[in-house]
């Protein structure tokens, strides 16, 4: 039988999935049709329209979670989750942590800094001690593209990459979807312009990955140093020649934000650079710093984001990074809504035999 049932069966796990939800959560108003199928979040690369609306239309019904009175209910009730952090993180780890309690899961965080990791303890090691004392989610940041990739092979929980060295951040880009079409709505012919360090940025990667598949025409702007090789080309996944998503090039940031709906700074990454990418950073700043003078060529009304954390002076000015066109405050607060979906989706979205 082919790995994912007959027609009926598979029917039947979608409406059993559904209902599963909507029990769950209590909310009553998670989407219906569409089920989760997927043991990991690692990328978002092979990620359809459906799967990411899937996600963007629960985190919907996780806002109103966090709008009630007392926040806090059991869908994850008994389900130990581990965010397991090799880098530095404030935002995506917290997120994580509050997500997973509002669901009413038990969440532990585990910092390399002050773990066995600092004893000399291997990361296979690591992923089977966590496996040995009942993890059902690892959330895992790294500073090396494709660990998660590995943890998720040697282990029999679900992995979340949180972060993997210059590779991949999912979970930021569909909080970044996710603010998009709460302010815009349907991103479909919507232009986003991504600046700054394109090149060491998991953000900017996951991000083109998603937008691009909402149907947003992605624009990506930084000196040609810091864009990385080959961008119009075809990459290998798993071994195969796979296109990479269209996106336009355009290194003047001028010209990039002409006819822009959001504008997304990004920092740069010092701490994956190598030397002499930059001529200075007072030059850097001069070109590509997101101001008001810029943003007065995209459209009128057009936002402007930042993952976090941001150097303001440096890829965005102060006024910009806190005026009224900002939702870089909302980008975090949605990432608590979009990782209890993310969450959620992974323990109680899945087809029953996946
Ligand atoms: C990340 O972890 O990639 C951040 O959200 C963005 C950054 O570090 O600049």
């Amino acid at each position: 039988m082919a790995k994912n049932g007959t027609p009926r069966r598979r029917a039947k796990s979608a409406e059993h999935a559904s209902a599963a939800i909507q029990d769950s959560v209590g909310a009553g108003v998670l989407p219906r049709g569409v089920t989760w199928t997927r043991r990991h979040l690692l990328d978002l690369d092979d990620f359809s329209f459906a799967e990411i609306a899937l996600v963007l239309d629960t985190a919907d019904a996780m806002k109103e979670v966090l709008a009630r009175e007392v926040p806090r209910v059991p869908a994850l009730r008994g389900t130990t989750i581990v965010t397991l952090f090799y880098e530095d993180s404030t935002r995506t780890r917290s997120s994580f942590e509050l997500a997973g309690k509002v669901l009413g899961a038990d969440v532990i965080n585990i910092s390399a800094k002050g773990s066995s990791v600092e004893k000399g303890e291997s990361l296979i090691d690591t992923v089977l001690t966590l496996q040995a004392i009942g993890t059902q989610i690892l959330v895992m940041r790294h500073h090396a593209s494709g660990a998660p990739y590995l943890a998720a092979r040697n282990a029999s929980f679900r992995v979340v990459n949180a972060g993997d060295g210059w590779h991949a951040h999912p979970t930021q880009a569909l909080l970044d979807a996710y603010t998009i079409r709460s302010r815009i709505g349907d991103l479909r012919g919507r232009r986003v312009v991504i600046v700054g360090d394109i090149a060491h940025s998991r953000v900017a990667r996951s991000n083109t990955w998603g937008l691009t598949a909402l149907g947003a025409e992605v624009v990506l702007c930084a000196p040609p140093t810091l864009l990385p090789m080959g961008l119009d080309g075809a990459c290998k996944h798993d071994g195969e020649e796979r296109n990479l998503p269209a996106v336009r090039i355009e290194p003047n940031l001028d010209r990039a934000v002409e006819g822009a709906d959001v504008v997304m700074a990004l920092r740069l990454q010092k701490e994956r650079q190598a030397s002499g990418l930059l001529p200075s950073t007072r030059e850097y700043a001069r070109l590509y710093q997101v101001t008001a003078e810029r943003l007065a060529r995209a459209k009128p009304g057009a936002f402007v984001m930042h993952p976090g954390p941001m150097n303001e002076g440096i890829e965005i000015s102060s006024d910009v990074a806190h005026g009224m066109h900002s939702l870089i405050e909302e980008q975090v607060a949605n990432g608590v809504a979009v990782r209890m979906a993310v969450l959620y989706l992974m323990m109680r979205g899945t087809k029953p035999d996946s």
